[in-house]
């Protein structure tokens, strides 16, 4: 569950126990005390000649006064030389000052923001704003708990976090960057929620209703298609995922339309891979740390929080998402190796491994979703373990038909120090994913460019003409290492980055 935080933009201080203050260092790394509140230059200068605090990246220093200052304690953070200084580096430090409060039990913490925006003055490449939005950012993202299902007391963790101003203009553009800020939490909070729900409780059938519940709230439009629904609209490949499951698939097609519709207003289609628990079926995985595959509905969580995430931003885009929930199981009725399915395009799909099922639900909700006529879609999937070996867990693939739409996302993502990395999809890599009994193969003949078969496999299923990228997720949407991400589960990353793209393309 999402712990509270309370981000505010005030003008003065009254009682704060927590003073948080940047200190700056000039060229030969000396602290510039001249940017730090006069009640604690002295400190500052005393701590650089003992030596053990000069101000230098990543260096932290917490005094406790008691009382004999204007705040409690001071938590000195290193910010180095300012030219130097990013977004990243800052939401990295912040989730430092964030771990260092709560361990100190701080209830209110003062960044003093006009004095970090004089010191910031040589940065070109990040306005104080943007750092006001990762130094916020780093004090919240890592405060999440998934604690549902633990009896006895809760541990209850909020903070008032202040940034304080002398200017009413930077009080107000700080005041807009915040609100933001905490709908994003708002919908991240629900990405991380979904995907770390077990799986008993986390069926297609939940997360239906729970699209249902939060649409209403947002005042988006939810449709929920069941089996029935599914097989008349002929999408043989999602059934048959779901096929060896007591769960019923789920289709949820959520649409959000912008309350003033623009003339030049464009249709982005999001779709998202939706399994709600993946043993693999009837290629059954090893056990070893199967439990991780409740996370598989991550897709479909991300690309439902970036919605949200949009509609609370008043898109002036209208979203079309489009998330297939199913469960993969082996079962008497499981599909098996060697079966021969027709996708909702037409094609006729082998499926050799029962495994690679993520890639079949998404080629019948992506021809879903193109029936909507959007003019950019773009799908989100813990597609494959693959991309954990090409590329680690710092950043997810991306792959597509358009060079500038990647781009485009990537440099959404980049605002956010959400890291995507391109992957190509030339056509050689479909050679040995054409099938001796039907057309296509679900898996190559080998398992080398694992992530790229899967991108290859979902191009058959885009229509000539339209934009379409696909990120692969898996390892970097959960335990990944970032710093500002809770340790475990989920870290609903690529919420933000979608939500901008849908926003501005
Ligand atoms: N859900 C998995 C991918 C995955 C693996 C996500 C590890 C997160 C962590 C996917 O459905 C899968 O099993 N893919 C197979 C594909 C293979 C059979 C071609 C894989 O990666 O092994
Ligand atoms: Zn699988
Ligand atoms: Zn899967």
């Amino acid at each position: 569950m999402s712990q509270i935080s309370h981000l505010l933009v005030k003008n003065k201080i009254n009682s704060i126990d927590t003073d948080v203050v940047l200190v700056f260092q000039n060229d030969k790394q000396k602290p510039l005390e001249q940017f730090v509140p006069e009640a604690y230059r002295e400190v500052v200068g005393e701590l650089a000649e003992k030596g053990s605090f000069n101000g230098k990246q990543g260096s932290m220093q917490f005094i406790r006064f008691g009382g004999v200052m204007p705040a409690e304690n001071l938590l000195l953070v290193g910010a180095g030389i300012a030219k130097d200084l990013d977004s990243e580096k800052l939401r990295i430090a912040f989730a430092s000052v964030y771990s260092r409060l709560k361990a100190e039990k701080a209830k209110s913490a003062a960044v003093h923001f006009d004095l970090f925006e004089k010191g910031l003055g040589s940065n070109k490449s990040m306005t104080s704003i943007k750092a006001a939005r990762a130094m916020a950012e780093g004090l919240t993202l890592p405060a999440y708990d998934f604690d549902k299902y633990k009896t006895g007391e809760k541990k209850e963790d909020s903070r008032e976090y202040v940034f304080i101003t002398s200017k009413k203009a930077t009080e107000s553009k700080l005041n807009s960057e915040l609100k933001q800020i905490a709908m994003s939490l708002e919908a991240i909070s629900v990405v991380r929620d979904w995907s770390n729900e077990p799986s008993n409780y986390g069926t297609p059938t939940y997360f239906a209703e729970e699209s249902v519940k939060i649409g209403k709230k947002l005042g988006l439009k939810v449709k929920v298609l069941g089996e029935t629904e599914c097989k008349k609209e002929k999408m043989n490949l999602f059934l048959g995922v779901g096929q060896g499951s007591t769960q019923e698939n789920k289709l949820v097609i959520v649409e959000y339309t912008p309350k003033t519709k623009a003339k030049k207003m464009k249709t982005l289609a999001l779709v998202g891979k939706g399994i709600t628990f993946d043993s693999g079926g009837i290629s059954i995985k090893p056990s070893l740390r199967m439990e991780e595959m409740k996370h598989d509905m991550t897709g479909a969580a991300t690309v439902f929080g970036a919605t949200m995430l949009a509609a609370m931003m008043g898109c002036p885009n209208r979203i079309v998402t489009v998330m297939a929930f199913a469960e993969n199981m082996p079962a008497g009725n499981a599909i098996q190796p060697g079966n021969v399915i027709t996708a909702r395009s037409g094609k006729t799909v082998e499926i050799l491994n029962t495994d690679a099922e993520g890639r079949l639900i998404l080629a019948d909700a992506l021809d879903y979703a193109q029936d909507f006529n959007p003019d950019v879609t773009i799908n989100a999937a813990t597609l494959t373990g693959a991309v954990g070996i090409a590329l680690g867990k710092l950043c997810c693939a991306i792959m597509g038909n358009d060079d500038k739409l990647i781009r485009d996302l990537i440099n959404a993502g980049a605002e956010h120090g959400e890291r995507m990395w391109q992957l190509p999809l030339w056509d050689e890599y479909f050679e040995d994913m054409k099938s001796d009994t039907a057309d296509i193969r679900n898996v190559a003949n080998d398992t080398f460019g694992g992530t790229i078969r899967g991108g290859i496999f979902l191009k058959q299923f885009i229509r000539k003409g339209m934009r379409w990228a696909h990120l692969d997720i898996a390892y970097s949407s959960s335990a990944t290492p970032h710093a500002y991400f809770p340790k475990k589960g989920a870290n609903g990353q690529f919420v933000r980055s979608l939500a901008q793209f849908a926003m501005k393309f």
